[in-house]
């Protein structure tokens, strides 16, 4: 209920105000920094100690939680989302943004119940950005309400893509095809570095949409309930539902803008089991 929601979120706020303490005093030191899936996929050990401050925090308070987060799934725990209570984390998005010290870089938490998003927390604690949601009560920038900007029109556009993490042949040439495919016909293409951080600035309205092929839950627990809550659209790759553990998001300001979109994408699917 609205209280439950209300009790979890004050919980996690406090988590990631602290968190956001940690990464900002780290940004601006020496990083040590790890490789995952290929050498552009990155973990330093403040992506670990902030994942473990939130974890321990939110598991201290709600003992038969669920969890899922990046850097524990990286260490081989199970990635599930059940219908129990599960909090979804990415304890840095945007890692390579904060190893070179760039500033679009965030935490962020989800809480999930019943597959559906109840809680989305999203922090750049460099820009000093708070993006929250809480299910059925809008989004917010720092206290400020935040709605998508409505855009139908892909010529007048902002465009969010990435190439992420993967360096698959097929993944790159699909990506770059799509790049020069949508380059013409919008007013801008942006890559931000940061999934999470991008979708907060769709719910803004600071970007009217996103598209991305190899994300994991963490990147978009937050970001979904934030786009949803501010009005915007969260969809699937080819514009149909959105799956948070199938990896492929579209998220846009107007479903005119999604559907077009969908329209002119190649498509590209990452192994079932995803190339994070
Ligand atoms: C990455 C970021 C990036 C996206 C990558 C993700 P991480 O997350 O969200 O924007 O392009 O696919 O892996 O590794 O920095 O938490």
């Amino acid at each position: 209920d609205s209280a439950e929601i209300e009790q979890c979120f004050e919980v996690a706020l406090g988590l990631v105000k602290e968190a956001g303490q940690v990464v900002r005093e780290a940004i601006k030191k020496q990083k040590t920094i790890e490789t995952k899936s290929c050498n552009v996929d990155l973990v330093t050990e403040s992506d670990k100690a902030v994942e473990k401050l939130l974890i321990e925090g939110l598991a201290k308070a709600f003992p038969s939680h669920k969890f899922i987060g990046e850097e524990s799934t990286a260490a081989g725990a199970k990635c599930v989302l059940t219908h129990d209570p599960t909090w979804i984390i990415d304890p840095i998005d945007g890692t390579m943004n904060f190893v070179h010290s760039l500033p679009y870089t965030c935490v962020s938490v989800g809480l999930w119940a019943g597959k559906e998003a109840l809680v989305g927390i999203i922090f750049n604690p460099i820009l000093d950005q708070m993006f929250i949601a809480k299910k059925g009560q809008g989004a917010y920038l720092n206290g400020e309400r935040i709605r998508v900007s409505g855009q139908k029109d892909l010529s007048q556009a902002l465009i969010f893509a990435e190439m992420g993490t993967s360096r698959d042949p097929e993944k790159v040439k699909t990506v770059l095809t799509n790049l020069t495919t949508l380059m013409p016909r919008a007013h801008g293409l942006r890559d931000c570095g940061s999934a999470a951080v991008s979708m907060a600035y769709i719910a803004a309205g600071f970007a009217d949409i996103l598209f991305h092929y190899g994300l994991g839950p963490w990147d978009m627990a937050a970001g979904a309930l934030l786009v949803w809550e501010a009005g915007g659209m969260v969809y699937g790759l080819e514009g149909g539902p959105f799956d948070l553990m199938r990896r492929r998001v579209l998220c846009a300001s107007s479903p005119e803008l999604a559907q077009e979109v969908a329209g002119l994408l190649t498509q590209y699917q990452p192994t079932p089991d995803g190339d994070l």
